[in-house]
């Protein structure tokens, strides 16, 4: 049984994780129109695990007999003024879900709730591979450069992580576990 103020903070991450979903979603229509489709598919993608992010979540939540609390949420910005300014949002954005991920297992130590401080790892080591996959493509920017034929050599590297991201996928559900 979780605490109130426990299923009132995972509720909160729960919105959040959406919110990630509609950011990136949004992203990758911002990018699909200026023709950076390696960069939309990508963050398609990333709309898609932000959403088992979310699920993972739900679930949890669930199994405890909490409610779960959709809310409405603000919309996510739509105009950028390059691909490295939305890069660097991004890498942002990821920096404050990892702080709420931090505060959540502070929350779950301090009560203590060793069965929510558990679930968390996971979100912990996710949190860790989030920020390093967003750092490494703000180096690749930085790297090639956006000059020239430059943007578009960043989107065909950033097209690769999409089909890396894939191919992943696809081993994880052949070997039958969870993404
Ligand atoms: Fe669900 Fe990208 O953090």
């Amino acid at each position: 049984m979780l605490s109130p103020a426990m299923i009132d903070r995972l509720n909160e991450q729960i919105n959040l994780e959406i919110y990630s979903s509609h950011l990136y979603l949004q992203m990758s229509s911002w990018c699909a129109h200026k023709a950076l489709e390696g960069s939309a598919l990508f963050l398609g993608q990333h709309a898609d695990e932000e959403m088992m992010h979310m699920r993972r979540l739900l679930g949890y939540l669930n199994e405890t007999g909490a409610l779960v609390i959709i809310k409405g949420m603000e919309a996510p910005p739509s105009d950028f003024n390059s691909l490295t300014e939305m890069f660097e949002k991004i890498y942002s954005h990821e920096q404050l879900v990892t702080s709420k991920i931090n505060d959540l297992v502070h929350l779950a130590n301090t009560e203590p709730d060793y069965s929510t401080l558990q679930f968390l790892q996971w979100y912990v080591a996710e949190q860790h591979q989030e920020e390093f996959l967003f750092k490494s493509v703000l180096d690749k920017i930085k790297l090639i450069g956006t000059e020239g034929q430059g943007l578009f050599f960043i989107d065909q590297e950033i097209a690769k992580l999409a089909a890396n991201s894939t191919a992943l996928e696809t081993t994880t559900m052949n070997a039958g576990g969870a993404a």
